[in-house]
């Protein structure tokens, strides 16, 4: 059984509160935190939207929305009703110039030590709410801002999302979200880094080839058409986080967990990266669009019809890249990303190629190169392929063989979801999983150098049926490296 250490009391105010995050993640997550033990019962979390709800009706909004993000076994009608008595709406347009911030300074009149603004809206509202929640007189020592990506589409609409938010906000007290870093299997990737001697000696050039890093999703746009046409699989997923993944296999040891130290570590991985100008993105990088096809069994339409009658669209929904790390532990070594949707199946990984031994001596008998396989889900788990002898006479026949260890079969507990635990760390203060500004910014100018080399080239994303693994020139790109993606 986990044990849960109860975090101090606080005020939430989500905004966006009758929104898909807060409807699928941020209320569920709250309900297990407190089924948990973990929320004090002085707290307060508050919805606030446009649309004009009484409490009641909130209640109601957010009972049948953790009820169904909870299994059969997780959901309790009793801890259910304890949880709703923590719960407040607030009716608020909070852009809008002459909105009425007396209501939610009522609710918050006497206040815990710290209060949590999330902001579960459009990127484009988040200088403009950071702005009223200012003007309104809410803002303390004990405030956390928390933020949602995307933090903007490009470099110069991020610098400007930021700006605007630090002239309200010290960066100490923003939180910017990336949910891959609340999964347990990323934060998995340090401990197995950092808390084993085995690996930090093999960790390089010297014995790695190449490092892949798959995100690939069986799901079309689920309907978020809108968004994602003018984002794509690069801003989407890419750059935030293909990045994160890359810069936690790639880092070097921080000096400790703190929030700063991890982050600058990150950092310099990114700072690293080596842009892309036209002739490299066509060689190093594949766009592609699915069309119609099979997922699972079932027959789906392509990316356009998704998007509507006679839609057209070069927006890309998968895209693989050969990145290079100019450094002097990773020189020579490429990290492949790949990510898409409607896939073959839903599966994220981290694939750590090892080279082969220098010289053989089995003769004919052929050896394979090690392996460590990181799966981040689903099936999370980690396995270190080595060689071994095939038992029996007549031969020396060598296998290469996993070393398996599933967290399924390890840990008999229920995995929290990426948010529970980002929102505790969240109240705790604990800013480690969380992008400094520096860092998103990072991210953005080596995907910006992307976007620009690929409006150069003017090329247009290949097709790729619906439940393959992508267009035929990515598989093609690892090919002329004399290598193939893992699982193909
Ligand atoms: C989100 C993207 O950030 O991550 C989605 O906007 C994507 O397009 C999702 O589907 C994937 O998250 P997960 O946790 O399901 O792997």
């Amino acid at each position: 059984m986990a044990e849960f250490l109860p975090v101090a009391s606080f005020d939430i105010v989500i905004f966006g509160g009758t929104g898909d995050l807060a409807q699928r993640k941020l209320l569920p997550a709250l309900f297990h935190r407190w089924k948990d033990g973990q929320i004090p019962a002085t707290s307060r979390i508050i919805g606030s939207a446009r649309s004009a709800l009484t409490r009641a009706e909130y209640v109601e909004f957010a009972a049948a929305a953790c009820e169904k993000a909870s299994s059969v076994a997780e959901w309790s009608g009793e801890a259910w009703a304890e949880f709703a008595c923590l719960l407040d709406y607030q009716t608020l347009d909070a852009t809008a110039e002459n909105a009425d911030w007396d209501g939610l300074r009522e609710k918050l009149d006497t206040p815990n030590d710290i209060g949590i603004f999330y902001l579960a809206t459009a990127p484009s509202l988040y200088v403009s709410i950071a702005k009223a929640i200012d003007q309104a007189g809410l803002i303390s020592a004990g405030t956390r801002l928390v933020l949602e990506k995307p933090i903007g589409t490009d470099l110069k609409s991020a610098e400007k999302i930021n700006e605007g938010v630090c002239a309200h906000f010290p960066e100490q007290q923003i939180y910017r979200i990336d949910h891959y870093l609340g999964k347990e299997t990323v934060q998995n990737l340090m401990v197995l880094r950092f808390a084993n001697t085995l690996f930090e000696p093999v960790w390089s050039r010297n014995t790695i080839d190449h490092v892949q890093i798959t995100v690939a999703e069986d799901l079309g746009l689920e309907g978020r058409a809108g968004y994602y046409d003018r984002s794509g699989a690069l801003r989407d997923m890419v750059q935030n986080h293909l990045l994160q993944l890359l810069c936690l296999t790639a880092m070097e040891a921080p000096a400790s967990l703190d929030g700063d130290d991890v982050r600058t570590e990150k950092i310099k991985v990114l700072k690293a990266l080596k842009r892309f100008d036209a002739p490299s993105a066509e060689r190093l990088t594949v766009r592609g669009q699915y069309t119609a096809g099979l997922v699972n069994g079932t027959a789906v339409r392509g990316y356009l019809e998704e998007l509507g009658p006679d839609a057209s669209s070069d927006t890309e929904t998968f895209v693989s890249i050969k990145a290079k790390i100019d450094n002097w532990r990773w020189s020579g070594v490429p990290f492949y990303l790949r990510t898409g949707k409607r896939m073959a199946s839903r599966r994220s990984e981290i694939v750590i190629q090892f080279k082969d031994v220098p010289h053989s001596i089995f003769g004919r008998s052929s050896t394979q190169a090690n392996q460590l396989v990181i799966r981040l889900q689903p099936d999370e788990g980690v396995r270190l392929f080595v060689q071994i002898k095939e038992p029996g006479p007549g031969g020396l026949r060598i296998k290469s063989q996993p070393l398996n260890l599933s967290y399924a079969d390890t840990f008999a507990v229920r995995y929290p979801d990426a948010y529970e635990r980002l929102l505790m760390d969240v109240v705790r203060g604990n800013l480690a999983l969380f992008m400094r500004r520096d860092e998103v910014e990072s991210a953005w100018r080596w995907v910006d150098s992307l976007i620009d080399a690929w409006a150069e080239n003017g090329s247009s994303p290949e097709d790729y049926p619906a439940g393959s693994e992508g267009p035929l020139s990515s598989a093609v790109m690892m090919d002329r490296d004399g290598r193939s993606w893992w699982g193909s």
